[in-house]
């Protein structure tokens, strides 16, 4: 990139080009020739036909022609940020990436997002929230792609398309509200019950969220930490925002949602604008990265599970500030590409199914919908490091890269000594055993239980959020047009809690099904009380 310029007639030119706002002394195309109407057609006389030669009209219309791009095929309503992350230096023995050395400061982009709705959907429908983090490391870009839900619908990758198709609105009509639409998500949800702990948390107060400042994020999966002895930590990310958690109400989110689609948008950029920084605690909760990779008999590999905070309390480990509003929402939130498989030395991934089919969809999904393999290149994406990445020409290259082609071994570009030594480079830089295996399509019978989280779930509520969650499902299922659907509905809920089925079922006029699994401990131990609870960090 060029020296930043000023051309003698004050129009900005080289690196900031891609910076500043469209302005200056006069109108010029797009190849810079300056314009002298922009309102006014070329025509065979002021009441003929326009002429096809004018190539400013083309040019203005073709441009505008393909103004937008395809929204993401989930997330595709957000808002985001900018912001800085320091870290306290508490992860540094269990990890040698670099922005978590003690004081680090690392600028961040975080982009909240709801899931099903479309880019022009509203802000407080309930739905989980998207919270991704960009963090542009001195080593690299590391994202942390996570939700305000600490578990997942489904335990492997390969279900992703069923549940976004049972959930987006209906093929016929386009509307999430149609009554074969929202049977679908609700067949399917009943139907595969490991949905069953996701489904819950979406039907508590979490499932509407006060304002995108006041929502915890997770990191879902488990991940693999790396010290700079090559030891390893298993760990799960948390987000604790400083606000402390809180939701709307049923009846505040639907005024909402009719008054202002806009809700949780404004909230965020009002309160950067008033200075009123929004601040998150990064946490994590640390597990032996032992052979069976299991924690208190739970599995870290299932993504439908947590850990609950008593067993493995979050340790902080740094704070984030979101301090500034993006200047381009397309620019910015809707070209802003994350990615699972983004990670800098010291963050490794695990075998979780789910995240391992993350790694491969994210980068697909983004060549549709930024127009090529070359968004890396776009402001938002780039790395704050040095790339040299010996990838070449695409759709939309916009580097021009000098020397001979990129390929090694090569004995004729000073021998490109370009690889990083073992000890700080990223990806597989520690040895990891895979089990010896046949292949299979199976999960380990630890996935097998759906039922006795969604119940500590349950039994961890206050008798308010109790009722919240009762009249949730009550007025969900109640909407369910196909009557075996509000039948399947009851039987899940008979295996969370017999009380919760028997209210909903109440609501509904239908009799309680009788559990078919045997029950979790009627009420939760003291020590597990805190699951699933709202409280603020300080
Ligand atoms: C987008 C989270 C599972 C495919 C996103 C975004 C978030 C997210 C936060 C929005 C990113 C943004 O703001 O730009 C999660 C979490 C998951 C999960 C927490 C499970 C723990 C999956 C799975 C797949 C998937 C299993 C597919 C196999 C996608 C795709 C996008 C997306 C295609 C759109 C990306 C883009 O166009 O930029 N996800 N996701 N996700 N996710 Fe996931």
């Amino acid at each position: 990139r060029g020296p930043e310029t000023v051309s003698p007639t004050g129009q900005p030119t080289g690196a900031d080009q891609d910076k500043v706002a469209q302005g200056g002394a006069y109108l010029t195309t797009a190849q810079g020739a300056r314009l002298y109407d922009t309102d006014h057609s070329l025509k065979a006389g002021p009441r003929g036909p326009v002429l096809l030669q004018d190539h400013h009209l083309r040019e203005k219309i073709t441009h505008f022609d393909h103004e937008r791009i395809p929204e993401r095929v989930v997330h595709a309503r957000g808002a985001a940020a900018h912001g800085v992350f320091r870290a306290y230096g508490a992860a540094a023995g269990i990890t040698k990436a670099a922005f978590l050395a003690e004081g680090a400061e690392t600028p961040v982009f975080v982009r909240f997002s709801t899931v099903l709705g479309s880019r022009g959907s509203a802000d407080t429908v309930r739905d989980t929230r998207g919270f991704a983090t960009k963090f542009y490391t001195d080593e690299g870009v590391f994202d942390l792609v996570g939700n305000n839900i600490p578990v997942f619908f489904i335990q492997d990758a390969i279900k992703f398309p069923d549940i976004i198709h049972a959930g987006k609105p209906h093929p016929d009509r386009e509307i999430p509200q149609a009554q074969s639409a929202h049977d679908t998500f609700w067949d399917f949800v009943t139907l595969h019950t490991e949905a069953t702990h996701h489904t819950l948390w979406n039907m508590s107060d979490r499932g509407i969220p006060r304002s995108y400042r006041m929502m915890e994020g997770f990191g879902v999966h488990t991940f693999r930490l790396v010290n700079a002895e090559g030891a390893t930590t298993l760990v799960k990310f948390h987000w604790k925002p400083k606000l402390g958690v809180h939701s709307q109400v049923w009846e505040e989110a639907q005024i909402a949602c009719g008054m202002d689609p806009d809700f949780h948008r404004r909230d965020l950029a009002d309160a950067i604008e008033a200075g009123a920084f929004p601040q998150w605690e990064l946490g994590v909760q640390t597990f032996p990265d032992t052979e069976d990779q299991m924690f208190e008999g739970i599995d870290l590999l299932d993504p439908t599970k947590i850990v609950p905070e008593e067993l493995a309390p979050v340790k902080p480990i740094g704070l984030m500030t979101l301090n500034a509003n993006p200047s381009n929402y397309f620019a910015e939130t809707e070209q802003v590409a994350f990615h699972v498989g983004h990670l800098v030395p010291g963050i490794d991934v695990t075998n979780d199914a789910l995240m391992q089919g993350r790694l491969f969809s994210y980068v697909d999904t983004q060549i549709t919908r930024l127009g090529g393999p070359n968004f890396a290149q776009l402001p938002i994406n780039r790395t704050h490091a040095p790339v040299n990445d010996m990838l070449r020409d695409g759709m939309h290259q916009t580097a021009v890269h000098r020397g001979v082609a990129p390929y090694r071994p090569n004995s004729l570009d000073g021998g490109c000594p370009f690889t990083a030594g073992a000890d700080t480079g990223a990806y597989i830089e520690v040895p990891v055993e895979v089990p010896a295996a046949r292949k299979v399509r199976d999960a380990a019978a630890s996935f097998d239980d759906h039922f006795s989280q969604a119940r500590l779930f349950w039994l961890s509520m206050t008798p308010t959020e109790r009722e919240h969650i009762t009249a949730a499902y009550t007025f969900e299922l109640g909407k369910c047009w196909d009557q075996a659907v509000k039948e399947r509905g009851l039987r899940v809920l008979a295996n969370i809690d017999p009380q919760l089925c028997a209210h909903v079922a109440q609501g509904l006029g239908l009799p309680a099904p009788e559990a078919t699994v045997p029950l979790a401990s009627p009420e939760p131990s003291a020590a597990l009380s805190q699951l699933g609870r709202t409280w603020p960090v300080d």
